[in-house]
């Protein structure tokens, strides 16, 4: 399945906000499956593992306090260059930098608060994937 799916969260104040609709529409719309969906609030644990990769960074604390604020979304999304494509489509890390049209220029306020994750590669989309989802969720 390399190469044609991603993952993403629909993150805590997006959620808030009223933006879960929104952002799964335009994500249809963009011609993206959903192969999995489901709603959860992490725990501190799961969400310090997710962001294993970031530990040593300034911001991880902060990251993993807002990432359990509240409740979250995660998906599998599918289609052919899906992780490119998704990339694209949520716009740069960033919100100030994100471009017209994309799902954080849209949904995001800050860094931390930028509406969505999405899988910065294949190999990533594959780990995150199964970190929510057992294989029998996927379909
Ligand atoms: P996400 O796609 O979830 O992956 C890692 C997250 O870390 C990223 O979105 C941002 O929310 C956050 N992040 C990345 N860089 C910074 C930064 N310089 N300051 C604060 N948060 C950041």
């Amino acid at each position: 399945m390399a190469g044609t799916f991603t993952f993403t969260i629909i993150k805590p104040k997006a959620v808030a906000k009223g933006f879960i609709g929104p952002i799964l529409n335009m994500i249809s719309e963009a011609g993206f499956k959903i192969g999995a969906l489901k709603m959860l609030h992490l725990t501190r644990t799961e969400a310090q593992r997710f962001y294993e990769v970031h530990l040593e960074r300034p911001f991880y604390n902060d990251l993993v306090e807002f990432m359990i604020s509240g409740p979250i979304v995660v998906a599998v999304l599918e289609k052919e260059n899906a992780v490119e494509d998704y990339r694209k489509l949520i716009g740069s890390t960033d919100p100030a930098k994100a471009e017209e049209g994309t799902i954080r220029k849209k949904y995001a306020e800050s860094m931390s608060a930028n509406a969505v994750h999405g899988s910065d590669s294949d190999d990533n989309a594959e780990i995150e994937s199964t970190f929510f989802f057992p294989s029998s969720e996927i379909f």
